[in-house]
């Protein structure tokens, strides 16, 4: 077995399906939270595989993580649990606190102590991989070079700030204890099952729902866009071949700005699925009130694991972004699913707090 936690999440729900598509693939127990981004309709077609175990938990409950590796015996941890929306952590940090950085040091622990019970067959080639974010190294000028594995950390936001704190965590156990960990630093990913309080999935609901497309500030924000079954087999890659103590970046070689990305997912749409006025999506576009301390451009050097393990995406952005709306278009059920429960409660929450500080009739007459 192999235990993965988060795993009801976006990119942890991917992997696991990803993983259980190889009929040969080992079983997974599945520990996560189920905060309002774990959701268990992503999983929903392995409902009957009984190599896929699994278990409502939170990552900082010892006593839990404890008896699962007791009873399960993994050969490996691949932990994608956290708290990763950036808004989310402006409005109310204290949980990003705790599972990002508590969490992870309750991880740890079990899992070191775990490790140093193997016998040492088992405890050579037991691994832990932590799954981490670009958004540690902070924010680059237009004309820096993209981050390597050498660059600072110069977290921004208290999200990225939580997820430095764990990588320094992963490293140190690593150091001191010799205890056998990958991390990998992943830059902005998008597709199916993605939740729509992101960038991507948010775009294309609203545009279907005939809502505005919201821009942050003046939309020229680069990220470096990665469609998730890259990221997925890039893990894979990572954990079986990957140097221990060793971090690799993983990013898409695909920098777009956000107003490129969003007036790219109008034109698909277009095609896809035109408006019944047969007027473009493009004019749903509103330009909102900037989020505090946005980071102006993340991009990726994804040269080392190509160098050292041989990984490159698959996708390209345009391939990944036309399978990531055709997938939008064909399951209303999973987004039905989402859209009718606490996903509301977080965009009244959202707008309410970003429409504070601004004359909201003038500035945001799209949200009244
Ligand atoms: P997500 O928010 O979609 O999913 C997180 C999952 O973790 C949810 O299922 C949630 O229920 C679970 N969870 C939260 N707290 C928990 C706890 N205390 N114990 C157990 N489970 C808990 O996040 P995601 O986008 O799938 O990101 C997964 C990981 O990848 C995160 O560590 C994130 O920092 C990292 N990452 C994300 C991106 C991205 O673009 N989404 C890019 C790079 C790295
Ligand atoms: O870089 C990796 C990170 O990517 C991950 O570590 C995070 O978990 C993940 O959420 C993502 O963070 P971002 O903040 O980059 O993603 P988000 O989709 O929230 O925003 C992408 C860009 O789009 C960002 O510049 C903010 C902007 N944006 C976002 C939303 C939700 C808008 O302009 N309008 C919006 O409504």
């Amino acid at each position: 077995m192999i235990l993965v936690t988060g795993g009801a999440g976006f990119i942890g729900g991917n992997f696991v399906l990803d993983w259980l598509a190889n009929p040969g693939a080992e079983g997974i127990v599945n520990v996560d939270k189920l905060t309002y981004a774990g959701n268990l309709a992503t999983l929903d077609s392995l409902k009957k595989d009984a190599r896929h175990v699994f278990v409502h938990g939170d990552i900082g409950d010892r006593e839990l993580i404890a008896k699962l590796l007791k009873e399960y015996k993994p050969r490996a941890i691949v932990n994608f649990a956290a708290e990763s929306h950036v808004d989310r952590s402006i409005h109310g940090p204290a949980e990003f606190i705790q599972t990002n950085i508590v969490g992870s040091f309750n991880l740890l622990e079990c899992a070191r102590e775990y490790w140093n019970g193997l016998e040492a067959g088992a405890k050579e080639q037991f691994r832990f991989h932590h799954v981490s974010t670009d958004e540690v190294y902070g924010s680059l000028s237009m004309t820096d070079p993209a981050f390597t594995e050498t660059n600072p950390y110069e977290p921004n936001s208290p999200y990225s700030a939580s997820k430095a704190a764990s990588d320094h965590l992963v490293r140190a156990w690593f150091h001191t204890y010799g205890f056998p960990v990958v991390t990998t630093n992943c830059s902005n990913n998008y597709g199916p099952y993605h939740f729509p309080e992101k960038l991507i999935p948010l775009v294309i609901l609203n545009a279907l729902n005939n809502k505005p497309l919201p821009i942050y500030g003046d939309g020229q924000q680069i990220r470096d866009w990665l469609y998730v079954g890259d990221h997925c087999s890039a893990i894979r890659e990572v954990l079986a071949k990957g140097k221990l103590g060793e971090t690799y970046n993983i990013g898409g070689w695909n920098e777009k700005a956000n107003i490129d990305v969003v007036k790219t997912i109008c034109q698909i749409l277009d095609e896809l699925k035109p408006r019944s006025d047969s007027k473009s999506y493009a004019e749903q576009i509103t330009f909102v009130k900037d989020r505090p301390g946005h980071d102006r451009r993340y991009a990726i050097d994804a040269s080392k694991v190509e160098r050292d393990l041989g990984w490159r995406p698959a996708e390209t952005f345009d391939t990944g972004i036309r399978k990531t709306i055709q997938w939008y278009l064909d399951n209303p059920a999973w987004i039905e699913g989402v859209v009718s429960g606490s996903y509301r409660d977080w965009l009244q929450k959202q707008y309410n707090w970003n429409l504070k500080t601004v004359n909201l009739s003038n500035e945001y007459p799209h949200l009244w």
